[in-house]
């Protein structure tokens, strides 16, 4: 049960408790039933969730990320103040803030040719983390996947004060299709073009330990590798080369395909969520980001 990670959607508003259609018993809430969500979760001994923001307006650069009043970190402090053992992890990025949704600013090259701006961002990104820590998180993720993110918001994190505030980096994160329902949930599909240029190309693992690697000697305190349940042997593999602690997250259309199975009567969801979750363990996961957890709680407090 420690190891679990519970991923939740927050936005901006009030009451707001609504059904993602593409991902069934997933949320957006707003910050109020947030809060009763994850007061529900530690109840049932969940430590650990990872908030994902939307927006009321997106902008070019998606400044509503490192607004110290938008709804995650609202939230994020709200969760400090009243639940003292629950570790609060922010997804730092800028794809569900930006209106082209990617996980930067965008420069138009001179051919005509759009592509998101690295360092840009880097600096952007330090900005969300930082202001994600001054909220209260305990643990920032950055998950834009742009070169030097890892480095670059280490040195903005300590030079703000936030030593002890912690990165767990998206480190090996493939493009991969199984993302598909998430950016209906964060309301972040790219407006043009695809996630390619900074997202890994599924068919090689050999650049999976260069990107672990790299972010390790960044600085990074826990690496992930992403999606989790079509990639066993990655994590396996990244187990076998590295000390620091390894998460894995099992994705929205990991967990939709089952959903979607289930509610056909084709698959036993006890059994089959039971069942990944703990492959993904024994692929040799130390964390586990699932949006199970919940259920996975209920199963396990029987
Ligand atoms: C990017 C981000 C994505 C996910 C987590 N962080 C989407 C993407 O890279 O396109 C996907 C998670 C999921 O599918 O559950 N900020």
């Amino acid at each position: 049960m420690n190891e679990l990670i519970a991923p939740l959607f927050v936005r901006e508003g009030r009451n707001i408790h609504q059904e993602i259609p593409s991902m069934p018993g997933q949320y957006q809430y707003s910050v109020d039933q947030a809060l009763e969500t994850v007061r529900r979760w530690s109840g049932k001994g969940l430590r650990a969730v990872l908030l994902f923001g939307i927006p009321e307006s997106k902008d070019p650069t998606g400044s509503g990320a490192w607004d110290d009043n938008a709804a995650v970190q609202r939230l994020s402090g709200a969760i400090k103040e009243t639940m003292n053992d629950m570790l609060v992890i922010t997804d730092t990025c800028l794809c569900e803030y930006t209106d082209h949704g990617h996980c930067g600013p965008v420069v138009h090259r001179p051919d005509g040719q759009a592509d998101v701006d690295n360092d840009a961002a880097l600096e952007l990104l330090g900005k969300v983390a930082t202001s994600q820590a001054r909220s209260g998180a305990d643990i920032v993720a950055p998950s834009a996947m742009m070169d030097g993110q890892v480095s670059a918001i280490r040195k903005e994190l300590d030079e703000a004060g936030f030593q002890t505030t912690a990165i767990m980096s998206y480190a090996v994160k493939f493009a991969s299709g199984f993302y598909a329902p998430f950016r209906d949930a964060a309301e972040s599909p790219p407006a043009f073009g695809d996630r390619r240029t900074y997202q890994m190309d599924f068919r090689t693992t050999g650049q999976a330990i260069m990107e672990a690697a790299g972010d390790v000697a960044e600085g990074a305190d826990i690496i992930m590798v992403k999606p989790a349940a079509a990639y066993l042997d990655v994590i396996a593999h990244v187990r076998r080369n590295f000390e620091a602690p390894l998460a894995a997250y099992h994705v929205s259309g990991e967990y939709s395909m089952i959903k979607a199975a289930v509610r056909e009567g084709w698959l036993d969801e006890r059994v089959v969520a039971m069942e990944v979750t703990t492959a993904i363990k024994r692929a040799g996961a130390d964390l586990i980001i699932t949006y199970f957890a919940e259920q996975l709680a209920d199963w396990l407090g029987e």
